[in-house]
């Protein structure tokens, strides 16, 4: 049996992270999948990074988020988002990242796959056509048929839309365990997923976890940042 520790969106939530890997032991895992948005909206995007670059079983990939980061570092503007205290967010990152973290989400593929026990496993932040297209449970069956037919992997992991699922559609599985640091559903328990590879057979279990929400506000306030982010992780609901 093959188990994989499966997150994305951790948005610089390392006490998130932190409680997560207390809860599951980090070495069952044959590998931790990262699928992209390690940074932006929390404070802690140098140990966030540092967790998953130090450790050698880990798989990561970049999301929307941290390639604009990797754009304004690079002296491009930031397009998106508009509203100045979602932006705040993205410079602070900027300011705030060490230049060997930076060098390592710069290297990191906007998507991967790899085999195990035969089964092909893709990651993508958003879907394998676009890293900012959000998939759910209730968009169009069509659209998860069409990515079905275009997968090459039995198993497709994403992230991006923040909402945990699995859903099965011809013989693809479709895996997006949620965001680890900045939820959207009104549960501001972090969200994460255990992936298991069994003779062929493939299953998923989520889980919602507690973690020390008072750590990331400490850090807000001592770094002076809008309280749209204390109302945020308190709450587990968009900024808008
Ligand atoms: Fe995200």
């Amino acid at each position: 049996m093959k188990k994989f520790l499966v997150m994305s969106d951790v948005h610089a939530n390392y006490p998130a992270l932190q409680a997560i890997e207390t809860f599951v032991r980090r070495d069952r895992f044959h590998r931790v999948i990262n699928a992209g948005d390690l940074v932006v909206y929390g404070t802690f995007p140098n140990e966030t990074i540092e967790w998953f670059r130090k450790k050698k079983n880990t798989l990561s990939i970049v999301g929307n988020t941290d390639n604009r980061v990797l754009r304004i570092m690079a002296g491009e503007p930031l397009d998106r988002p508009r509203r100045e205290e979602k932006r705040v967010m993205y410079f602070w990152t900027c300011e705030n990242l060490l230049p060997g973290n930076a060098r390592y989400l710069q290297s990191l593929p906007g998507q991967r796959d790899f085999t195990i026990d035969g089964i092909r496993i893709g990651v993508s932040h958003g879907t394998s056509d676009d890293e900012e297209e959000s998939l759910s449970p209730d968009i169009p069956e069509s659209r998860f048929r069409e990515l079905a037919r275009k997968s090459t992997c039995q198993v497709r992991i994403m992230g991006h839309s923040h909402i945990p699922f699995h859903k099965i559609v011809d013989g693809v599985h479709f895996l997006n365990p949620g965001s680890a640091g900045r939820m959207f559903d009104g549960d501001p328990r972090t969200s994460f997923a255990i992936l298991s590879i069994h003779s062929g057979k493939i299953s998923v279990e989520h889980f919602r976890i507690r973690y020390p929400v008072e750590k990331v506000i400490e850090s807000l306030k001592k770094n002076r940042l809008p309280d749209i982010y204390r109302k945020m992780v308190e709450t587990g609901k968009k900024l808008n």
